[in-house]
C-alpha cells in the first residue's frame, strides 16, 4: 500500500526528485572528500612543514564545504517540496473520497478516525518522503564511499569496521523491532482520544446538564492515559538508540586510535592517514544510523498507509451513474416503487414494500409515531441511500440514473436536524445557489418568516452563524434551513419535521407564505402536528415502515384507526391545555 501510495502521489514531482538526487549525490561526494584533504594537510603540509600547501589545500576544503553547503541547501529545498506538496495532494484526494461517501461509509469509519487519517497518518508518510529526500541518496554513497576511502587510507584497520558495522545495525534493528508494533496501536489511541474529544465537544450541553463533567473528564483521562502509554514505551525505546550508537562509535573510535597507534609508531601508517581513516569510519556509522532511522520511519508509514488506503480504496455504496441523466420528463413528480430498505447491519428492514406516487404540483404530508420511518423514507429521494429493493424515481427517472448534481438542483432537503455552516446568514442560505441577490435572500426569509429575527440582528444578512448554528435558536435554524432551501428554488421541496420547533401560529403563516411563493412546487411534509397537514393533497400514514393509510384528511378519518387515533391523541391533549 505503501509502495502504491508514494509512486501515485511522488510521481508528478518526478522533475524536482531527479534534482534533489543530483544534489545529494555532489554533496555527499564533497563530504567524502574532506577527509582524504585533511589527511594530506597533516601528512604533505604539517609534517613537512609546508605552509604553502597547507594555505592551498586548506582553500580548497574550504571551497569544496561551500560547495557541499549549496548543494546540501538545494537538496534539502526540493526535498521539502517534494514532501510538502505529497502531503497536500494525498490530503486532498482523501478529502475528495470522503466527499462522496454516503453516510453509510462514513459511519464505517467514523468521522474521527478520518480525520486522523487525513492528518496525522498523511503526515507520517510525509515525514517518510521528507527523510528519504533527505537520506536515501546519500546514506548508501556515505556508507559504500567511506568504506572505500577508508580502506584507501589503511587496509590494516578495517576489520574495525567489519566489526563495528554489523553490531551497530543489529542493536538499531532490534530496537526497531520492538518499536514497530507500538506505532498502529498508537495511531489507534490518537483515534480514541479525537473520538472522546469530539463527542464531548460536540454534546458539551448534555454534559453540563447531566453534571456529568467527572465522568467525561475521566473517560478523556482513560483514552489520553493509554495513547501516553503506547508513546511513552515507543519514546523510552527510541531514547535508547542514541546512547547505544554513541556507545559504538565511540568504542571503535578508541580501537582505532589504539591500534592505529601503533602502526603509526612502525611508521605503516601516517597520522593524517589515521585521522581520516577515523573520520570514515564516523561517516560509516552515522551512515547506518541513518539507514536504520529510515527503517524507524518506515513501519509507522506503512501502518500510516494502509489506514489512508482503506479509506481511498472505499467505493461509495452511492454510486453516481456514468451519463447520468440531466433532463427528466416529468418535472416535480415523485414515485417510489416496492421500495424496501434496511440500514446496513439491521436484521429488519425499516421501510418495507412501500408504494407512493407524488404528482407535480401537489402536497404530500407524511406521519406516523417516532420511529416508524419518516426521515429514512425522505432520505431517499435525494439519494442520501439507495433502497434495498425497489427503486425510486425522481421526475419519472430512476434516482440511480439521474446525474447527481441534477437531482440535488431539483430537491431542496430541510433536514430534520437543521444544519448551519459557520460564516454569516448570507454565505448559509447562498449554500444551494451563490448568484442569489439580497432581495432573493430576504424574500426567502420572508416566506420562512425568518425575517423579522434577522432584522433584528445588528449586522441582518451579515450576521456571524457559527459551527451548526449553535448561536441561533432551534426554531430560527429551522426557518434559516428552510429559507436555504427557498434559495435553491427546486422543483420539490422536502420538509423533514421542518414545522416541530415552530409555534402553531408562525407555522400557519410559513404554511399559507410557502403556497403563495412557490404554488407550483412539489411538496413533501414530514409532520406531527395534524393542523400543519389537514389541508395536504395527501397524507400517507406511516407505521412501522409499512403505509398504513392514505387519503385526504377526511377520509382518513373515516377509514384509517391509526391516523384517527393520532388526530384523537393531540385533540385530547389541546382540550387538556
Ligand atoms: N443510521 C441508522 N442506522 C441504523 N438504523 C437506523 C438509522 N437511522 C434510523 N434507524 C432506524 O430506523 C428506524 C426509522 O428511523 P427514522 O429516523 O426514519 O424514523 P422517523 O419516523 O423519522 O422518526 P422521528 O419521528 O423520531 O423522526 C428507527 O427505528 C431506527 O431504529
Ligand atoms: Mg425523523
Amino acid at each position: 500500500m505503501l509502495g502504491r501510495i508514494l509512486v501515485r502521489f511522488v510521481r508528478p514531482y518526478w522533475p524536482f526528485l531527479l534534482l534533489v538526487v543530483v544534489f545529494q549525490a555532489a554533496q555527499s561526494v564533497a563530504t567524502l572528500w574532506l577527509p582524504s584533504l585533511n589527511a594530506d594537510i597533516i601528512d604533505d603540509g604539517v609534517a613537512q612543514g609546508d605552509t604553502g600547501l597547507i594555505l592551498m589545500l586548506g582553500g580548497i576544503m574550504l571551497a569544496v564545504t561551500l560547495a557541499q553547503i549549496v548543494c546540501a541547501i538545494v537538496a534539502v529545498y526540493f526535498g521539502a517540496r517534494i514532501a510538502m506538496s505529497f502531503g497536500r495532494d494525498l490530503r486532498a484526494k482523501i478529502f475528495a473520497t470522503v466527499g462522496g461517501f454516503s453516510e453509510q461509509e462514513v459511519s464505517r469509519f467514523g468521522a474521527p478516525s478520518l480525520i486522523t487519517r487525513t492528518t496525522n497518518d498523511v503526515q507520517q508518510i510525509q515525514m517518510l518522503v521528507l527523510m528519504t529526500c533527505t537520506l536515501l541518496v546519500s546514506t548508501p554513497i556515505l556508507a559504500i564511499g567511506g568504506v572505500v576511502f577508508a580502506l584507501a587510507e589503511d587496509p590494516g584497520l578495517s576489520w574495525i569496521m567489519v566489526v563495528a558495522v554489523p553490531v551497530l545495525l543489529i542493536a538499531v534493528g532490534l530496537i526497531i523491532w520492538r518499536m514497530t508494533p507500538q506505532f498502529r496501536r498508537m495511531q489507534e489511541r490518537i483515534d480514541a482520544v479525537n473520538r472522546v474529544l469530539r463527542e464531548q465537544l460536540t454534546g458539551i450541553r448534555v454534559v453540563r446538564a447531566f453534571v456529568r463533567e467527572p465522568v467525561e473528564v475521566a473517560r478523556f483521562g482513560v483514552a489520553n492515559d493509554r495513547l501516553t502509554e503506547t508513546a511513552t514505551k515507543a519514546g523510552r525505546l527510541f531514547a535508547l538508540m542514541f546512547p547505544v550508537v554513541m556507545l559504538v562509535l565511540n568504542v571503535s573510535s578508541v580501537a582505532v586510535l589504539c591500534f592505529g597507534s601503533y602502526r603509526v609508531e612502525d611508521g605503516s601508517l601516517q597520522v593524517g592517514s589515521l585521522i581520516a581513516f577515523l573520520s570514515y569510519l564516523v561517516q560509516i556509522l552515522m551512515a547506518v544510523l541513518m539507514a536504520t532511522m529510515l527503517a524507524f520511519f518506515l513501519p509507522r508509514a506503512a501502518v500510516s498507509a494502509d489506514r489512508i488506503g482503506e479509506v481511498l480504496d472505499t467505493a461509495s455504496s452511492v454510486v453516481p451513474p456514468v451519463d447520468g441523466a440531466t433532463e427528466l420528463p416529468e418535472p416535480g413528480r415523485l414515485e417510489l416503487r416496492d421500495v424496501t430498505f434496511a440500514y446496513p447491519g439491521a436484521d429488519a428492514p425499516v421501510l418495507r414494500d412501500l408504494d407512493l406516487v407524488v404528482e407535480p404540483g401537489t402536497t404530500t404530508a407524511i406521519v406516523g409515531s417516532t420511529g416508524s420511518g419518516k426521515t429514512t423514507l425522505v432520505n431517499l429521494l435525494p439519494r442520501l441511500f439507495d433502497a434495498s429493493a425497489g427503486s425510486v424515481l425522481v421526475g419519472g427517472v430512476d434516482v440511480r440514473r439521474i446525474d447527481p448534481d441534477a437531482l440535488w438542483g431539483r430537491i431542496g432537503l430541510v433536514p430534520q436536524r437543521a444544519y448551519l455552516f459557520s460564516g454569516t446568514v448570507a454565505s448559509n442560505l447562498r449554500y444551494g445557489n451563490p448568484d442569489a441577490t439580497d432581495e432573493e435572500l430576504w424574500a426567502a426569509l420572508e416566506i420562512a418568516q425568518g425575517r423579522e429575527f434577522v432584522e433584528a440582528m445588528p449586522q441582518g444578512l451579515d450576521a456571524a452563524i457559527s459551527q451548526g448554528g449553535t448561536n441561533v435558536s432551534g426554531g430560527q435554524r429551522q426557518r434559516l434551513a428552510i429559507a436555504r432551501a427557498l434559495v435553491k428554488r427546486p422543483e420539490i421541496y422536502v420538509f423533514d419535521d421542518s414545522f416541530s420547533a415552530l409555534d402553531t401560529a408562525t407555522d400557519a403563516r410559513l404554511r399559507a407564505a410557502l403556497a403563495r411563493a412557490v404554488p407550483d412546487a412539489t411538496k413533501v411534509i414530514v409532520a406531527q402536528r395534524v393542523a400543519t397537514i389537514r389541508d395536504a393533497d395527501q397524507i400517507v400514514v406511516l407505521d412501522h415502515g409499512a403505509i398504513v393509510g392514505r387519503g385526504t384528511h377526511e377520509h382518513l378519518l373515516e377509514t384509517s384507526p391509526e391516523y384517527a387515533e393520532i388526530v384523537q391523541s393531540q385533540l385530547s391533549a389541546e382540550e387538556v391545555a
